[in-house]
C-alpha cells in the first residue's frame, strides 16, 4: 500500500513560516504551570515542542500511518529515547544481530550497566524471534533492511513473538523509508528514522524521528526525550520538511538505479555476492516482496579480494564519493570493516555479518550508466 502523501503544506503558501523562538510569551503564570506538566505543548519552550517541528512531526506521522511522531536532533536521539523508554533495570531485550553500530552499542555497552541483557537473533532464521523471547522480554528491536548487510526481518513474525510476552516492538525504517515500507501496518509499536538519510534526502541536515502507532507510547517516549534533550531545531525541521516533498520521486529513481547497479555487480567475477532485496538471487527476496513496496536504494556487495580489495575499491571510485552516511542525492560508498564497524570486536563483526570485503553503497541520482562505468573501473583497480 502506498503512503497517503501529505506533501503539501497546510498554509499559508507552498511553504510554512519558520518559527525560530525558543520560548513564547505566556498569558499567565497559571498557563506556565499547566505547560510545565503538559506533554509536548507546541508553543511553550522548544525542547517541549515548536510549531515548525510539529508541522514536520504531523507529516511524518501521516506518512508512517502512526498516531503521533516526535522529531529529534539525530536518528540516535530518537533510537536512544525510544529504547530507554521501553526497558527497566533487569529486563531482557531481543534484537536483530545486524544493526546500525551505535544501536548495537546501546545494547552491548550501555544497557548492561542497568542489568539489561540482550539476545541477538539472526533475522533470516525462521522462528528465531519466537524462540528467543522470554517472560521478562520487554523489547523486541528490529532494523529492516539492516545496515549494512541488508538482512530482512519478517515484521509479522517479530510482532507476533513480542506480543506473546507483552513486549514493545521498535523498528528502524531508515533504509526503506515510509515510501517502501510501513511497519505500523504489520503491528510495530514504534518506527524509528535517521531523518538525516532519505527523509531529509540531501546530506545537509542531521535529524531523527520516532513515529508511534498509539498515543500512549508517544507520551512515554516524550517524557524520556524531554529529560535527555535531543531536540530538533526549527531550521533543521524545515530542511527535513522540504526534503520530504521529493521523497517518493527520489526513492523511485534511486531504487531503479540501485536495481541496475546490483544486476551489473552480480555478473562481475570479482564480486562474491550482492546483497540487494530486489535481486531474484537474494535469499529473502520473497519476504522483501511481501512486506515492502519497493526495494530501496541501499545495497552492499562482497569483493573476493577481502579487506584489501574493499578498501581499495572505495578509494578508487570517482563519480561515487567515499563517505559515511547515506540516503542523499549523491552516491556514497564505504567499507564497513575498516570504517563504521571498526569499533566492534572481531566477534561482534562476525555476528553482525560484516565480512572483510563488504562494501556498502547508497545509490544517488546520478546517471545509472555513469555509475556502472565508475564501479566497473574501481572493481578492476581494486582487483589489481
Ligand atoms: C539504519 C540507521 N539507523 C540509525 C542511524 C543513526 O542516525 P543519525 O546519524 O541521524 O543519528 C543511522 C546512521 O547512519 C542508520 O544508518
Amino acid at each position: 500500500m502506498r503512503p497517503r502523501s501529505r506533501l503539501r503544506a497546510k498554509e499559508p503558501g507552498p511553504t510554512d513560516p519558520r518559527v525560530a523562538s525558543s520560548t513564547w510569551a505566556l498569558a499567565s503564570a497559571r498557563q506556565g504551570a499547566d505547560f510545565a506538566v503538559d506533554t509536548a505543548p507546541p508553543a511553550y519552550y522548544t525542547r517541549w515542542g515548536n510549531p515548525t517541528v510539529r508541522e514536520l512531526e504531523d507529516v511524518l506521522a501521516d506518512l508512517e500511518g502512526g498516531a503521533r511522531a516526535l522529531a529529534t536532533g539525530s536518528g540516535m536521539g530518537a533510537i536512544a529515547s525510544a529504547i530507554l523508554t521501553s526497558v527497566d533495570r533487569g529486563d531482557h531485550v531481543v534484537a536483530g544481530s545486524s544493526l546500525y553500530t551505535a544501536t548495537t552499542e546501546i545494547f552491548t555497552r550501555l544497557l548492561p550497566r542497568f542489568g539489561i541483557e540482550t539476545t541477538f537473533v539472526d533475522p533470516r532464521r525462521r522462528g528465531a524471534w519466537k524462540e528467543s523471547v522470554r517472560s521478562d522480554t520487554r523489547l523486541v528491536y528490529v532494523e529492516t533492511p539492516a545496515n549494512p548487510t541488508m538482512m530482512i526481518t519478517d515484521l509479522s513474525e517479530a510482532v507476533s513473538a513480542a506480543r506473546s510476552v507483552g513486549a514493545t516492538t521498535l523498528a528502524d525504517n531508515t533504509f526503506a523509508s515510509p515510501v517502501n515500507q510501513r511497519p505500523i501496518e504489520f503491528g510495530i509499536d514504534g518506527v524509528l528514522h535517521s531523518a538525516t538519510k532519505y527523509l531529509g534526502g540531501h546530506s545537509d541536515v542531521v535529524a531523527g524521528a520516532v513515529v508511534t502507532a498509539k498515543r500512549g507510547l508517544f507520551d512515554r517516549i516524550w517524557f524520556v526525550y524531554k529529560m535527555l534533550g535531543p531536540a530538533l531545531g526549527p531550521f533543521e525541521a524545515f530542511l527535513v520538511r522540504r526534503g520530504l516533498k521529493t521523497l517518493p520521486l527520489r526513492m523511485e529513481v534511486q531504487s531503479r538505479t540501485a536495481q541496475s547497479l546490483a544486476e551489473f555487480l552480480e555478473d562481475r567475477r570479482a564480486v562474491r555476492v550482492v546483497h540487494y532485496p530486489g535481486l531474484q538471487s537474494f535469499p529473502q527476496h520473497a519476504l522483501a516482496r511481501k512486506q515492502m513496496n519497493g526495494f530501496g536504494a541501499m545495497l552492499s556487495f562482497e569483493l573476493n579480494g577481502g579487506y584489501r580489495a574493499g578498501k581499495r575499491f572505495v578509494e578508487a571510485v570517482d563519480i561515487a564519493t567515499l563517505a559515511v552516511s547515506l540516503g542523499g542525492t549523491e552516491t556514497l560508498v564505504q567499507h564497513p570493516a575498516s570504517m563504521t564497524h571498526g569499533p566492534l570486536t572481531d566477534q561482534e563483526r562476525r555476528v553482525s555479518g560484516i565480512s572483510e570485503g563488504l562494501v556498502r553503497v547508497s545509490v544517488g541520482l546520478e546517471d545509472a550508466d555513469d555509475l556502472i562505468d565508475d564501479f566497473d573501473r574501481a572493481i578492476r583497480a581494486a582487483s589489481r
